[in-house]
C-alpha cells in the first residue's frame, strides 16, 4: 500500500516505495549539510570581526603609548590600524547577506585587546613588534583553515579573507623582520601573547572558536 506523507515536513512527498524513501534520506542529508555549512559561514564570520575588532584595540592602545616612547613606529602603527578598520569593516559588511551577526562579546575584545596592546608597548620598540608577530602569526593560522573550508563552500568569501590575508602577512613579516627571536623578551613574551590571543578568541566566542576548528577539521 502507497502511504503518501510529508519527510519531516519539508516539502518532500514520499510515496513509501524503498526509492522514494532513500530520496527522501539523500535531499534531508543535502538540506542538514547546508544547514551545517551556513551556521559554520556565520562562525567564521563572528569571529574575524571580533578578532579585526580586538586587533583595532591593540594598535590604538601601542599609537596612545608609543607617542611619547617610540614616536618612529606612529606611521607603520597608524597606517596597520587603518587596515586592520577596513578588515572590521568588510567583515561587518559580508554579514547581512549570510544572516550573521557580530559577536554579542565585543567588549571582551576591545579591553582584552587594550591590555595585550598597552601592556607589550611597555617593552618600547621590541614589545610591539613581538606582540604583532604573535598576533598575526595566531591570525594566520586561522585563516588558512577557513579558506581551506570556503574555496568550496562560499568562494567569496573566501577571495575576502585572502585580500585580508595578504595584509596580515604584511604586518606578520614587518614585525618578524624586526625582532630577535632568540631574546629572552620575545621567548617569553612571544608566546605569553599567543596563548592571550587564542584564549580571547575561545573566551569571547564562548568556546565557539574551537568547535569552528574542529568541525573545519572534518569537512
Ligand atoms: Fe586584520
Ligand atoms: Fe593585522
Amino acid at each position: 500500500m502507497f502511504v503518501r506523507r510529508i519527510e519531516r515536513n519539508r516539502g518532500f512527498i514520499s510515496c513509501g516505495t524503498p526509492h522514494c524513501r532513500a530520496l527522501g534520506q539523500n535531499l534531508h542529508a543535502m538540506e542538514t549539510s547546508a544547514d551545517r555549512n551556513t551556521l559554520l559561514i556565520q562562525r567564521i564570520l563572528r569571529v574575524n570581526h571580533a578578532g579585526e575588532h580586538g586587533a583595532v584595540s591593540i594598535y590604538s592602545a601601542q599609537i596612545a603609548r608609543a607617542q611619547k616612547a617610540n614616536p618612529e613606529l606612529i606611521p607603520w602603527l597608524t597606517e596597520t590600524l587603518e587596515h586592520e578598520k577596513t578588515h572590521r569593516a568588510m567583515f561587518l559588511e559580508a554579514m547581512p547577506s549570510r544572516a550573521a551577526k557580530p559577536c554579542r562579546a565585543l567588549q571582551v575584545w576591545s579591553i582584552g585587546g587594550m591590555i595585550l596592546g598597552s601592556v607589550t608597548a611597555l617593552f618600547g620598540r621590541a614589545g610591539v613588534m613581538i606582540c604583532t608577530a604573535a598576533v598575526e602569526r595566531t591570525v594566520h593560522k586561522h585563516l588558512v583553515e577557513q579558506i581551506g573550508f570556503l574555496v568550496r563552500h562560499d568562494p567569496e568569501l573566501a577571495d575576502i579573507i585572502r585580500s585580508i590575508q595578504v595584509e596580515e602577512d604584511q604586518h606578520l613579516q614587518y614585525a618578524a623582520q624586526r625582532l630577535d627571536p632568540n631574546s629572552g623578551l620575545a621567548k617569553l613574551v612571544g608566546p605569553i601573547v599567543a596563548v592571550a590571543t587564542e584564549l580571547l578568541i575561545l573566551i569571547s566566542t564562548r568556546g565557539d572558536s574551537r568547535k569552528l576548528k574542529m568541525d573545519l577539521e572534518q569537512v
